[in-house]
């Protein structure tokens, strides 16, 4: 591996200030696209696709999330810091590790290979894109990471498993959008977190949708070109009405597989005010990456505030449900009556 990556990542490790993450995820990136500049070439080529349970984002839109540069500088913090713990609990046995949805990159796990010894990983690459896993493929030899155990498959993670049935020690996994609305992060979830193994971690560890009452034009938004939208608003704090749901272990320890793929909330109570213009509801994120390595909303693409509906019409007060349903297109409903659900 070029001593160029080895400073990218030593430095990359090391910040902590939205600046620095932007700049040396800038570097990172640059570096990657130029390695992988002729192994790229039909990136446009492949598109979309709806899968039973959400898109599985074309190559060109996966290899854009790097400069979703907050995110991808701090899962690769929380990666290397996963890893390392694992390798230490388990002493001398051998760590597996599953990166489904890894994209034309594998950006969360490639790079810091290199800090970890090749005996104790076995790795495991699974995109849906064929295109991607081909581009990977080629990306570990030019990093100079073929020795290191690496399998390869395309297919659904939805309905991938260790090919010995082994259980994994660690388990990547971001196919998420904001709100976990459109990609398969909650059906993937369900699939692959039960097939870790007893200590096992689960990258992202925890989801966190919060309902709030605000004004959404007013809040704070990572746009694509990294830019903070609203950073100068003068901050109108949004009314919590309370809490969606938490995607996380003990979500799928609790969940029975055999209900339908919807999540029924109980009531969020509204009250509209003439001294604020707090009219919509909006859905907030929180991705816990791992320990202390978080994303808060609005600072990344997948943690991006989401609009749900505006009170504007409704009545002074009044209640209203929500529902949240992991089909081929994941989304969020509203209701100003109980859903059932069949609804
Ligand atoms: C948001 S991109 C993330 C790419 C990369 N992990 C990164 O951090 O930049 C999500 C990736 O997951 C893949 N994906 C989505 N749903 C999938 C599924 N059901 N099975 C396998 N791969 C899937 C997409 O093809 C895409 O490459």
């Amino acid at each position: 591996m070029s001593t160029k990556i080895r400073a990218i990542i030593s430095e990359l490790l090391q910040v902590r200030k939205p600046e620095d993450e932007i700049r040396i995820g800038e570097r990172l990136r640059n570096y990657i696209l130029e390695l992988q500049e002729n192994d790229l070439q039909e990136l446009d080529e492949t598109q979309d696709q709806w899968l039973g349970s959400g898109l599985a984002l074309a190559p060109r839109y996966a290899s854009a999330c790097l400069k979703d540069y907050h995110r991808t500088v701090r899962f690769i913090q929380g990666v290397q810091q996963a890893i390392q713990d694992q390798l230490k609990q388990k002493e001398d046995e051998v760590i597996r590790i599953l990166y489904a949805g890894c994209g034309p990159h594998a950006v969360q796990l490639l790079p810091i290979l290199h800090l970890f010894p090749k005996e104790r990983l076995e790795i495991h690459l699974l995109d849906f894109h064929q295109y991607s896993i081909q581009a990977v493929q080629k990306l570990v030899s030019m990093l100079d990471l073929e020795v290191y155990h690496i399998s390869y498959h395309s297919g659904d993670a939805a309905e991938f498993s260790h090919p010995e049935q082994q259980k994994f020690d660690l388990i990547l996994c971001e196919t998420m959008f904001e709100a976990l609305f459109r990609e398969p992060q909650m059906a993937l979830s369900l699939h692959l977190m039960p097939q870790l193994s007893e200590s096992g971690i689960f990258i992202p560890e925890q989801i966190q949708i919060d309902v709030v009452q605000t004004n959404y034009r007013s809040l704070p938004r990572i746009k694509e070109d990294m830019e903070l939208e609203n950073k100068n608003q003068q901050r109108q704090h949004p009314i919590p009405l309370g809490e969606a749901l938490i995607l996380n272990k003990d979500f799928v320890n609790s969940f029975n597989p055999s209900k339908t793929r919807q999540l029924l909330t109980s009531h969020f109570q509204y009250q509209l005010s003439q001294q604020n213009s707090h009219r919509e509801v909006v859905l907030l994120t929180k991705v816990k990456i791992y320990q202390e390595f978080q994303l808060d909303d609005g600072e990344s693409l997948i943690s991006n505030p989401k609009i749900l509906g505006t009170l504007e019409s409704c009545a002074p007060s009044g209640k209203f449900w929500l529902s949240y349903v992991w089909d081929q297109q994941p989304k969020w409903l509203i209701s100003s009556r109980p859903l059932s659900s069949s609804t």
